[in-house]
């Protein structure tokens, strides 16, 4: 299950007393935010956190992990990613704060560690992972010096045994709202890796092909698949058996189907925390050289789940297990080869 705040990306139709977003430092985003009745508007000027309230925030992040937890999830991943409010933390085009939390990159990364170290304590580091997107630019983002950024950042968590750790390339940093890519940025999973000695994930317009040279080649342990395996809810089998794939949908169909599965789903099966939901989002990981490494990945090898992203900022999740009724609308059935 990710857990995630969203900052300066929130909305003040969203807080129950309308006041508006909370980020590092008072700087807009260059995304168009979402009101509470699903408007896409511009983004508002964030206010700047106090000092006094970033303890709070840390210790949301602690009791979602434990709330997870005793929901039954196996493990907890830190959205540190896609330009929400840990990674407003931590690059300088964000933060531009005077205080232990802004100026150098080990002041920036210290709200991300705070939580890392609050969530270990209280669920164990070996049921936390941590999603980061070096090199992104989704939403405004950006660092001076990414690459010294997340060196430093990806350093210091390798010494903190997370269950692993979750990179997104930078050349579909678009969050899989455009089908074009930046062709020439970076290879994170190539450039990171050598840093990390848990397991890592990599994820952003990968096809099946890509995914197992990035496997082959070392750069991952498991690849992460978004759009591709909406499309193709049998991904795994597809991709095992060299069937055909469905192309991966736009985001706007993504978005209408996922409104629609959480319109039809039985109450039952939305939790209390996703009663104002604003997207869903499927993923599995790809791993057919180490089919054997449940031991390795706290989901087993073929995790598949839905996250549900709820207006308040954070995001439940619905782990699909065979026993289990799937999440989603007849919609979604793309058929099976
Ligand atoms: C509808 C939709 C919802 C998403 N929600 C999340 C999210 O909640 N958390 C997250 O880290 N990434 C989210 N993403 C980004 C994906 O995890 C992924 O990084 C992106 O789609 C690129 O991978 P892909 O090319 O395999 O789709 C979302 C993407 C889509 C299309």
């Amino acid at each position: 299950m990710q857990i995630a705040h969203n900052g300066r990306n929130s909305h003040s139709s969203l807080s129950p007393d309308g006041s508006v977003p909370v980020a590092p430092s008072a700087i807009p985003g260059n995304i168009p935010a979402l009101t509470r009745d699903f408007q896409q508007v511009k983004a508002e000027i964030p206010r700047a956190l106090e000092p006094a309230e970033i303890p709070g925030i840390v210790d949301d992040f602690r009791q979602a992990a434990v709330n997870a937890i005793q929901a039954g999830f196996d493990g907890v991943e830190l959205q540190g990613a896609n330009s929400h409010l840990i990674e407003q933390f931590l690059e300088d085009g964000t933060n531009i704060r005077s205080d232990n939390y802004g100026g150098p990159q080990e002041n920036r990364a210290r709200f991300l560690f705070d939580i890392v170290e609050q969530v270990s304590a209280a669920i164990g580091s070996d049921r936390l992972g941590v999603r980061l997107s070096p090199f992104g630019q989704y939403g405004g983002i950006r660092d001076s010096k990414p690459k010294e950024l997340f060196t430093f950042v990806i350093e210091e968590l390798n010494k903190r045994h997370l269950a692993w750790l979750h990179l997104i390339e930078a050349r579909g940093s678009e969050i899989g709202l455009t089908d074009d890519l930046h062709a020439d940025a970076i290879n994170n999973a190539a450039l990171f890796r050598p840093l990390f000695n848990g397991a890592l994930l990599s994820a952003a317009a990968y096809t099946p092909d890509t995914a197992a040279l990035a496997i082959e080649q070392k750069h991952a342990d498991a690849v992460v698949f978004g759009r591709l395996f909406i499309a193709n809810p049998d991904l795994v089998e597809r991709i095992r058996k060299s069937f055909p794939l469905n192309p991966s949908d736009r985001l706007q169909d993504l978005w209408s189907r996922s409104m629609s599965a959480v319109a039809q789903a039985p109450q039952s099966q939305v939790s209390k925390l996703a009663s104002q939901l604003i997207g869903v989002w499927a993923l599995v990981s790809y791993t057919d050289e180490q089919p054997n490494r449940e031991d390795t990945y706290p989901f087993g090898p073929q995790p598949q789940g839905f996250l549900i992203y709820t207006a308040d900022g954070f995001v439940s999740a619905q782990l699909m297990k065979p026993d289990r009724p799937a999440f989603q609308s007849p919609d979604w059935d793309h058929g099976t080869p």
